[in-house]
């Protein structure tokens, strides 16, 4: 799609769009979302893994989260136990912990138990996004923290915020132009190169950054720019799929502070 008129005219309409929605604040309050109680209809493998994981670390999404978003959270709490194994990485004691891009951090509880940190910060520079039921991801994120100690969730850019860090997650960061402009956003929030170098200021030293990139492309296109920032490869690996609906693989990489 890029370098096409479509392409082209999309970035346009961003650039009109976000001029309103970077100001936008309204939206209804309190989402609630109903549990699942159980999950129906499991393949024995997936039920078997998600056992282990549950018991690992003492989860159960499904008592907190409908049945869809229980298990895009099993999928991402494995490829995150897969890439920890996989990256031959030790997850800091207690971190102080920043998730860049939460969009509406459906995922916090899944960083809580896999992190256990001592201060999560969730980051969404578009935050006031709207759903169809008027809610915003500010309204989903409110829901989704409430039961988790030491949590926030700013709408904000990433490149304004100041707060030290021991680790920064990155998950599914826009890396290509192309994706940006597919969700919406106006190129000149493309700046991967000014986010890796802010992270980099951030963390602590002897901090990492745990990412995660859709696809071989957008993995090769991030580890440059990770390098330049002052990051050293402490390892990758490749995430199938497994329990997780994405159809591309995920490049999960681990990046230690120079
Ligand atoms: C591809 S989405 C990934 C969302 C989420 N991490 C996930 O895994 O589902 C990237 C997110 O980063 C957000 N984002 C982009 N630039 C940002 C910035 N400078 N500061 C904070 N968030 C940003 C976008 O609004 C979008 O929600």
């Amino acid at each position: 799609m890029q370098n096409s008129p479509a392409y082209y005219v999309k970035a346009t309409l961003n650039r009109a769009t976000w001029r309103v929605r970077r100001r936008w604040r309204w939206g209804r309050r309190g989402y609630v979302e109903r549990p699942a109680g159980v999950l129906h209809g499991l393949a024995p493998e997936d039920a078997q893994e998600i056992a282990r994981l549950c018991a690992a670390y003492e989860v159960c999404f499904e008592t907190t989260f409908d049945a869809d978003h229980a298990m895009s959270n099993y999928g991402l709490l494995q490829l995150l136990d897969v890439a920890t194994t996989q990256c031959r990485w030790q997850v800091p004691s207690q971190p102080r912990v920043i998730d860049v891009g939460s969009l509406n951090f459906s995922y916090a509880a899944v960083l809580h138990a896999w992190l256990h940190p001592q201060k999560l910060v969730g980051i969404e520079l578009d935050g006031y996004r709207l759903y169809d039921n008027l809610h915003t991801r500010h309204s989903y994120a409110q829901h989704y923290i409430r039961d988790l100690p030491a949590t926030e969730y700013c709408v904000m850019n990433f490149l304004a915020y100041n707060a030290p860090a021991d680790l920064i997650t990155m998950l599914y960061p826009f890396v290509v132009p192309e994706p940006l402009v597919h969700w919406d956003l106006p190129l000149a929030e493309f700046q991967p190169a000014q986010i890796f170098a802010h992270a980099h200021q951030l963390l602590t030293p002897g901090g990492f950054v745990v990412m995660a990139n859709f696809g071989a492309e957008e993995f090769q296109a991030a580890a440059p720019l990770m390098r330049r920032a002052g990051f050293a490869l402490h390892g990758s690996c490749v995430y199938e799929g497994g329990l997780s609906e994405h159809q591309i693989p995920s490049y999960v990489s681990v990046w230690s502070r120079l």
